[in-house]
């Protein structure tokens, strides 16, 4: 590495195993429409998908988070639908509303994706590898730079549905009318996403997040948890340690509940597991060992809130995680209307301890 130690990154130290106080910070979705900077960004970009292929602009978004607020960890930014877009399925962003995609319903869609292997997928991906380079050149020194992809179940229910579905019931639906072809594509998003890791960790990237959003929808069975979820992403983590060894891979398994989240490191070998806002974070951290790594989990709507119940919570969270490896972050994206001064006053409390 160019100019220092990876020591000085306390993201990093976290995930190893480090406790530090005040614990790190940063936010999911910290590049986002709460700031004025990123909107004006976008305007330029044009679309959200030219935002996100652009290394320039990726780059410069990824940035202003932490020019403005100091975080401890910068997240590329990107989407976890680049991925299926990769894969040959048409992908696109309606205005105020969300992604869209050319729905895979069966096995004729399914034979049109590219094949795990095909150098296309990482061909139309390469923007992506540039902009994490870019990323880490830009960066202050401590800075830790995480990259990141979708986990199979959660990306593949926006493949099946073709957007976001509170209940995933297109997804369900075909994992139970056809399981073998759910698989498959499990199996390919598995292959493919290990590969992207590795990919993001060769360009530069010192750690990454698996975002597991759609844990807490998913298809009957029994311990379908393991099956469709916690195995898919193992096999992910063990496979690109193969190729990096000791990679930091941060899980966050949202709505999987306190028992999901005890099993998110035993039963994937994550290196932390990022903690949703609906689980009570003191009543967790009594249950994990004192080894296991945390991050999160403060709920996006005390950070609209802000005032007393802003403060109460920051302390809540410092209080359950005081003397144990955790790095302070929310329990889900920041959402647009989020003020800024309210970030500034989240910070403002941890960085007392
Ligand atoms: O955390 C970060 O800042 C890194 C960048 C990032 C984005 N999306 C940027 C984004 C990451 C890690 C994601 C992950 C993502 N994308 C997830 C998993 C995490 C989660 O939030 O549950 C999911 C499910 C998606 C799919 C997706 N992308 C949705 C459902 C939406 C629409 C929601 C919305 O806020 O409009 C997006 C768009 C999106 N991805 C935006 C950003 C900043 C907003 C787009 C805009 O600028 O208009």
């Amino acid at each position: 590495m160019v100019g220092g130690r990876t020591e000085d990154r306390k993201v990093l130290r976290v995930l190893s195993g480090d406790a530090i106080s005040p614990p790190p910070a940063w936010m999911m979705r910290q590049a986002g429409r709460y700031l004025p900077e990123y909107r004006e960004t976008r305007a330029q970009a044009g679309s959200f998908l030219d935002l996100c292929y652009n290394p320039a602009f990726a780059t410069e978004v990824t940035l202003q988070p932490i020019r403005r607020f100091g975080f401890e960890a910068s997240i590329l930014f990107s989407d976890i639908l680049v991925v299926p877009h990769a894969l040959g399925q048409d992908v696109w962003f309606v205005e105020g509303e969300g992604p869209r995609l050319d729905a895979l319903t069966g096995p004729v869609e399914f034979n049109r994706l590219r094949e795990a292997d095909d150098p296309a997928i990482f061909s139309h991906l390469a923007p992506v590898f540039e902009a994490v380079s870019s990323i880490r050149a830009a960066l202050p020194h401590e800075t830790t730079l995480l990259g990141f992809c979708g986990a199979p179940w959660t990306v593949a229910s926006y493949m099946i549905g073709g957007r976001g579905t509170p209940d995933l019931a297109p997804a369900r639906a075909l994992a139970a009318s056809q399981p073998a072809l759910v698989e498959a594509l499990i199996d390919r998003l598995v292959q493919v996403q290990t590969e992207y890791l590795v990919r993001q960790f060769e360009a530069g990237a010192d750690a990454v997040q698996i975002f597991e959003s759609h844990a807490g929808v998913l298809p009957e069975g029994n311990d379908s948890l393991s099956r469709w979820s916690l195995q898919p992403i193992a096999r992910i983590v063990e496979g690109v340690r193969k190729r990096v060894p000791d990679a930091k891979i941060i899980v966050f398994c949202r709505g999987s509940g306190v028992d999901g989240h005890l099993r998110v490191v035993p039963e994937t070998g994550a290196s932390a597991v990022g903690v949703d806002w609906s689980v009570d974070l003191s009543t967790l951290r009594k249950r994990l060992p004192a080894t296991t790594v945390t991050q999160g989990n403060l709920h996006p709507e005390t950070l609209i809130e802000g005032g007393a119940a802003l403060d109460a919570e920051v302390d809540a969270i410092l209080e359950a995680t005081r003397g144990l490896p955790h790095i302070f972050n929310l329990g889900h994206g920041i959402t647009p209307q989020t003020p800024i001064a309210h970030v500034e006053q989240m910070l403002a409390r941890l960085r007392r301890g």
